[in-house]
């Protein structure tokens, strides 16, 4: 099922409650696209609810992508000693910037961690998403977003009209929080200089945040809920910050949101919906 199949089923379900048949017409009224509704009078299944703001949540499945050819070793493992690189300090080219961060132990995080998430995608990449930190399925295979989360992005980019290849994914963290909680702020602050750098080498036209924790630790702003959908800045580049992947997972019927946030940012970037 693609993006599009999973939005319809929420038309429907949605158009069900308030007694309005999901028709075509309704659905292309809302994505701006002539696309049938399918198994509109399906079942529903129940989402469960979870808390919108803070961590994103994962959906760490079973990985169905192969690992990327340079996977970077496991760093024997050395008590960390923190201390952030200032982005000044950090290399400003692709190749030693993704060195130092191979080698990083500014944080506790690579105790734990089997690979480093440095990032991917094109380096000149006109539109750049940014998610939480690796979760078990990143951190096996030191690539971001190939788990069940990353596997609804690769829909939500390919609703898009875009390639996964086209943009450039990356996380405020680099290194998987055991457990897949949120990233602490000391972990955050040292690991955002490659971060910062990666935007500056990219200059992407739009950065979409992707839920409640790279909103906080990106643009110091709280609450996705409320933030999503709505433009803000960031040193001159324009940001959509919208829902996580692993939480529309989990709710599936806030995919109509996001994917009206989608639209704005295809608007931005020119790209016909
Ligand atoms: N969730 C994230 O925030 N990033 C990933 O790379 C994978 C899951």
């Amino acid at each position: 099922m693609d993006f599009f199949d999973e939005l319809s089923e929420v038309i429907a379900r949605d158009g069900a409650r308030r007694g309005v048949r999901a028709t075509p017409e309704v659905w292309s009224d809302f994505t701006g696209r002539i696309v049938p509704v399918k198994n509109a009078a399906a079942p529903v299944g129940k989402s469960a609810s979870m808390e919108i703001t803070g961590a994103a949540g994962r959906a760490d499945a079973v990985n169905t992508v192969s690992a990327a050819a340079a996977v970077a070793t496991a760093p024997e493992i050395v008590p960390a000693a923190p201390s952030a690189p200032a982005v000044k300090e950090l290399p400003g080219d692709w190749e030693s910037l993704r060195a130092a961060a191979l080698v990083c132990r500014n944080c506790h995080l690579c105790a734990s961690r089997r690979n480093v998430v440095f990032g991917e995608g094109s380096c000149n990449a006109r539109l750049m998403f940014i998610g939480e930190g690796p979760g078990a399925d990143e951190d096996a295979t030191g690539r971001p977003f190939v788990g069940a989360a990353g596997q609804l992005l690769d829909k939500m980019i390919a609703a898009m009209h875009l390639a996964r290849e086209e943009v450039y994914i990356a996380n405020i963290v680099k290194c998987r929080p055991p457990g897949n909680r949120m990233p602490g702020e000391d972990e955050a602050a040292a690991c955002i200089g490659f971060l910062e750098k990666q935007i500056e080498l990219v200059k992407p036209e739009v950065i979409v945040l992707l839920g409640g924790t790279a909103l906080h630790f990106l643009l110091h702003i709280d609450g996705i809920t409320r933030a999503r959908g709505r433009w803000q800045e960031y040193k001159n580049i324009a940001v959509m910050p919208t829902f996580h992947p692993a939480f529309l997972l989990r709710k599936p019927d806030a995919k109509r949101e996001a994917w009206h946030d989608l639209k704005l940012v295809m608007n931005k970037l020119g790209i016909p919906i």
